[in-house]
């Protein structure tokens, strides 16, 4: 009754709101909308403060979006959580286990500087290791993301240089207050190393674990106080694919400069396409390549975009194809270098080089 009073009352001073019928239907008709969007406001209530996963539908319009779910994958994280590091020594080789509060893991094996897992919080392992890999210390771990430095490639050197098997010793870790977890290693110059490469030098290389990114700073100091040093690098890292079959790899590489190392003697030209398949047994580098390049997994239904925002300027893309023997078909290497001319660093002065990864859902295809 006293509802029928109201809507008579609206009909009154509104007469475009219709007959008191009318007005009746809409309010009846209304309720469960009222009731959805009360529903909504409370689930995404919970989904920002409580860290519930609560699905974008449930939570209307008052959903959080944007920046905060790109690409759908970030996971809420209430401020007060914690990262962690922790350092293991139960298996033949040290390891460094990052763990970032959305529930991401990294694991870095000073022996060598080597990262060798990065899992987003969904559990979806990003970086491949050789299933002939050592883990043992016998010989460079094969596989995750290990240093090419002083030298990139086969010449005067070991191939790849040394620091790639050599103990690197942990010069700090990220406290429990630190959001982003991170391990910084270090290498400086000692008998062994003065034998291959006779400079007095010390590199820092720090590992840091973000939500749905992993990024990489490596930090080379000439401590020599008359001499220049000269030296190529490379992160040879190798990025965990479904199959070889369900990737492209995506990036500004039309135009660029390429040089053919599976050729020999190397050939040097220039690529005509933007998107590149892998068929063949692959090793060519880009110099001077710009901005990101992307790894399209359709099996895996992500994208890993790599990126260099300092010093590598060179993009070295390897794949053993057909070699069973090292699981050719689980891995592409999309490699940061700064190869295809040499790096010179002044007396007491230094050189920086960062990597960065990002995880993406691939966006859904449009038919
Ligand atoms: C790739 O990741 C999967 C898990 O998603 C893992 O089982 C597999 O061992 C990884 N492949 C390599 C070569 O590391």
């Amino acid at each position: 009754m006293k509802n029928g009073k109201i809507v008579a009352k609206i009909v009154r001073w509104c007469p475009c709101a219709g007959t008191v019928e009318d007005l009746k239907t809409i309010m009846t008709r209304g309720t469960p909308l009222i009731l959805l969007l009360a529903m909504q406001l409370i689930a995404s209530a919970f989904h920002s403060c409580v860290g519930f996963q609560i699905p974008s539908f449930l939570r209307g319009p008052f959903g959080k979006k944007g920046s905060d779910y790109v690409g759908g994958r970030r996971r809420w994280v209430p401020k007060a959580a914690l990262s962690s590091v922790e350092v293991l020594d139960d298996q033949a080789l040290k390891r460094v286990l990052l763990k970032h509060p959305s529930g991401s893991e990294a694991t870095v094996y000073p022996f060598g500087a080597t990262l060798t897992s990065f899992r987003t919080f969904d559990g979806e392992e990003v970086i491949a290791v050789r299933k002939d890999a050592k883990m043992d210390g016998s010989k460079a771990i094969s596989g995750g993301i290990p240093h090419c430095f002083p030298q990139f490639g086969p010449g005067e050197l070991p191939q790849h240089g040394f620091a790639r098997n050599m103990e690197w010793r942990i010069k700090e870790l990220s406290d429990e207050f630190t959001r982003n977890a991170y391990v910084t290693l270090e290498l400086t110059d000692n008998d062994e190393t003065r034998k291959i490469w006779d400079k007095s030098f010390s590199l820092e290389y720090t590992v840091t674990l973000r939500d749905v990114a992993l990024s990489t700073d490596l930090r080379v100091r000439n401590l020599d106080h008359t001499a220049h040093m000269e030296f190529t690098a490379a992160l040879h890292s190798y990025w965990n694919v479904s199959s070889l079959a369900n990737v492209e790899v995506v990036g500004a590489f039309k135009g660029a400069r390429v040089i053919d190392r599976q050729q020999s003697p190397h050939v040097e030209g220039t690529e005509d396409e933007y998107v590149l398949r892998i068929t063949e047994p692959t090793d060519k580098m880009y110099c001077n390549l710009p901005g990101e390049v992307v790894i399209k997994d359709t099996g895996y239904n992500r994208m890993l975009s790599v990126k260099s925002p300092t010093g590598f300027e060179d993009v070295v893309l390897w794949s053993p194809y057909g070699d069973e023997s090292m699981g050719f078909d689980d891995f592409l290497c999309v490699e940061n270098a700064a190869a295809s001319s040499k790096v010179t660093v002044p007396p007491l002065d230094e050189w920086r080089a960062s990597m960065r990864v990002d995880v993406r859902t691939l966006p859904r295809a449009r038919s």
